[in-house]
C-alpha cells in the first residue's frame, strides 16, 4: 500500500527518544530530557507582541508564496549586514521552518540516484530528506576536532554528485568551520560544479570564533544556497519560520514546490520576524550567555565522568566520546534512559557508535541532576 519512498524513511531519532521519555514519565519516572534540539526559553516578549499586533492588523491570510515583501527585504539586509552576502529579494524564499527549506532543496535538486555528500557528524534528518527525494547519501567523515574534511569530501565526488551539505555551527558537535575550510569548500564546489547547501540555523549561537557563510566567499554566489531560520536563535521552534537564499534558478524551483504544498509560511509570524531581524543580536544575547554558562558546566562535568570532548564553539549540543568502559552508544543511551536521562545515540549522525549527543538546552539545575544520574550509570 505505501510507497517505497516512505517505506525506506526512518523515524526521527530525537523524536523517538522524546516519545520513549514521555512513556517512562507516564510510568512515574522523572526523565531529564537532554535530547531535544530546542531552546527552553520563552520566545522574547517583543516578538510575541509583534505577532499579536500583526494578527489584529489582519496578517491572518495567505501571503505571497515567496514571503511578505517586508520580511524578504529584512532578510536581504540581514544577509548583507551579518554575512556579507549579496542577494536580491527575489533570491529569498521564506518557508515554514528551515526543515521545509531543506526538503524543497533536495526535491528541487535531485533525480533518482543522484548523490549528496554530507559532512558528518550531521543532523539525521538530512539522510531521510535525501532519501525521500530519491537521492543517495555519501558520508564524509570529519577531520580532527570535527572540522570539515575537504579531502574526504573530494574523494566522494562522482559524476552523480549534485550537492554537499554542511552545517556550521554544527549539530551535533558544536564545531564552527574555519574561513579557510569554507574557502576550500566553495573552490571545490565551483570546480566540480556542485551545489553547497549551507545550513546556518545555529549562526547566532556562537561562543568562540566567527561564523563564515560560504555564500559570502568568491564563487559562493553561484554555488551556495543558505538555509537559516528563527527557531533556534529566538526560541521560536513552534512558529515554523525559516528561509533559503541563493541562485535564482534554485530559489524559483523551491518556490514552485512551496506553492503546491505549504503555500506560504504563517503570515503573522512573518510580520513579527520582519520587525525582529534588525534586533537579532540584542534579542539573542541573553540566551547565548546562558547557553555559554551551561556549556562550561557540562563540558567539565562530562570530562570528570571520563567522557572525552573539546568545548563546542557554537550551537547547544555536546557530542562527547564515551568513557572507555562503555563500548557502545546505543547500550549507553538505553541505560541512561532507565536512570532518567534521555539523550541521543551518535549512530544516526553518521555512524558514531562511540558518541552520544547531549543537548544543554535545559536548566543548570537539571543539567547538574542529569550528571549525577549519569555518574550512577557509569559506576554500575
Ligand atoms: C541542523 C538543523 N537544521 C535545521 C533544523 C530545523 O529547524 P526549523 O525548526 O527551522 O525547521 C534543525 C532542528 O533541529 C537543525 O538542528
Amino acid at each position: 500500500m505505501l510507497s517505497s519512498r516512505v517505506t525506506r524513511l526512518k523515524e526521527s531519532a530525537t523524536l523517538k527518544m522524546m516519545e520513549r521519555a514521555k512513556a517512562l514519565e507516564a510510568r512515574g519516572v522523572r526523565v531529564i530530557s537532554l535530547d531535544v534540539g530546542e531552546p527552553d526559553f520563552p520566545t522574547p516578549r517583543e516578538v510575541v507582541d509583534a505577532a499579536y499586533r500583526a494578527m489584529l492588523e489582519g496578517y491572518t491570510h495567505y501571503t505571497p508564496s515567496k514571503g511578505l515583501p517586508e520580511l524578504r527585504r529584512a532578510i536581504v539586509e540581514k544577509l548583507r549586514r551579518d554575512n556579507g552576502i549579496d542577494v536580491t529579494a527575489d533570491q529569498v524564499l521564506v518557508t515554514p521552518g528551515a526543515k521545509q527549506a531543506l526538503f524543497y532543496l533536495f526535491m528541487a535538486l535531485l533525480d533518482e540516484g543522484d548523490e549528496v555528500i554530507i559532512a558528518t557528524p550531521a543532523w539525521p534528518s538530512y539522510w531521510e530528506m535525501v532519501s525521500v527525494a530519491g537521492g543517495v547519501v555519501k558520508e564524509a567523515p570529519p577531520s580532527d576536532g570535527y572540522g570539515l574534511n575537504l579531502e574526504a569530501i573530494e574523494g566522494l565526488v562522482t559524476d552523480r554528485t549534485k550537492a554537499i551539505v554542511v552545517n556550521s555551527p554544527n549539530n551535533p558537535s558544536g564545531a564552527v568551520f574555519s574561513r579557510e575550510d569554507m574557502e576550500g569548500l566553495v573552490e571545490l564546489a565551483s570546480r566540480r560544479k556542485l551545489i553547497v547547501i549551507s545550513d546556518e540555523i545555529y549562526e547566532k549561537i556562537l561562543y568562540e570564533g566567527t561564523h563564515v557563510s560560504p555564500a559570502s566567499l568568491p564563487g559562493g554566489e553561484e554555488t551556495v544556497v543558505v538555509v537559516n531560520g528563527f527557531s533556534k536563535t529566538f526560541a521560536m521552534t513552534g512558529w515554523r519560520l525559516g528561509y533559503l537564499a541563493g541562485p535564482r534558478q534554485i530559489v524559483d524551483a523551491a518556490t514552485k514546490l512551496q506553492q503546491h504544498s505549504a503555500t506560504c509560511a504563517p503570515a503573522f509570524a512573518q510580520r513579527a520576524a520582519a520587525e525582529l531581524l534588525p534586533q537579532a543580536d540584542r534579542l539573542a544575547r541573553p540566551m547565548v550567555e546562558e547557553f555559554r554558562r551551561r556549556r562550561d558546566f557540562i563540558v567539565s562535568a562530562l570530562r570528570s565522568l571520563g567522557f572525552r570532548l573539546e568545548p563546542p564553539r557554537g550551537a547547544f549540543y555536546v557530542f562527547p566520546e564515551l568513557p572507555d568502559s562503555e563500548p557502545d552508544s546505543t547500550a549507553f543511551v538505553e541505560r541512561a534512559l532507565e536512570a532518567g536521562v534521555s539523550m541521543t545515540d551518535g549512530k544516526p549522525f553518521g555512524g558514531f557508535s562511540r558518541n552520544v549527543r547531549i543537548s544543554y538546552a535545559n536548566s543548570l539545575e537539571n543539567l547538574r541532576e542529569a550528571m549525577e544520574r549519569l555518574s550512577g550509570v557509569l559506576k554500575r
